[in-house]
């Protein structure tokens, strides 16, 4: 007859023995899919979805959470410069800091500090002068223009769609338009000057 201190007994032995580890041996799998989980490399076969592959492509015209979708394409620049305009209304600490460092940064290489064209590249000959945003035609080019050449590049200049945000663009355009304000005003005066230059002769 098994009494019941036979069991309490046993039931000591057995939750000693299993409380010994072996940390060389991996123990028992009892739900093997749990612990070894099938991986599929990217573009495998797969009879999951629709496509047939792993990494099933998102449907045309997706956006990601909290990403913003350009509704022009590359051809539609005439057209940008009415149908873009900047969402944003950034303070003037938000352009001279963020903006002014996205510039340094990612701009200034071509198009100088001051956005006069003669970035470093230029200097050292390794690329041709942009044209200054000092001056016409750049001075009064739409913003909207100005945004689709971040987003697909233009002639000599590569798009900034991957290497900024959509909030980004809009930073350093502003940033770009202080830079053309303040040249504005700086040639002001001297014009100024020279009328009254003129008048006194
Ligand atoms: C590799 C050199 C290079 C870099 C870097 C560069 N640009 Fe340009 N950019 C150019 C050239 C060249 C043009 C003239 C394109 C044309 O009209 O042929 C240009 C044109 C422009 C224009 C005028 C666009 C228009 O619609 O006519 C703007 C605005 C501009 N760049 C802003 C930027 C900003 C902002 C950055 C940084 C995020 C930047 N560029 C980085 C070379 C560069």
């Amino acid at each position: 007859m098994l009494k019941r201190y036979h069991i309490i007994f046993l039931l000591f032995i057995l939750g000693c023995v299993s409380c010994i580890r072996d940390p060389k041996q991996p123990g028992r799998a009892y739900m093997p899919d749990m612990q070894y989980s099938t991986a599929y490399d990217a573009g495998s076969p797969n009879p999951i979805f629709k496509d047939g592959k792993t990494d099933e492509l998102a449907p045309p015209g997706s956006v990601g959470v909290g990403k913003y979708l350009y509704p022009l394409a590359d051809s539609e620049y005439e057209k940008a410069a009415t149908a873009i305009t900047n969402p944003f209304t950034f303070t003037k600490e938000q352009i001279e800091g963020e903006g002014k460092h996205l510039f340094l940064m990612n701009c200034a290489i071509c198009h100088g500090e001051k956005g006069d064209g003669q970035g470093h590249l230029v200097q050292i000959q390794k690329f041709p002068p942009p044209p200054s945003y000092l001056i016409e035609p750049l001075l009064s080019k739409p913003e909207g223009q100005r945004y689709h050449t971040l987003m697909y590049g233009k002639n000599m200049m590569g798009s900034y769609a991957s290497q900024l945000d959509h909030r980004e663009r809009w930073l350093v355009l502003s940033y770009v338009k202080s830079l053309q304000m303040a040249a504005v005003a700086q040639s002001k005066p001297a014009t100024a000057a020279k009328t009254d230059s003129t008048k006194t002769k």
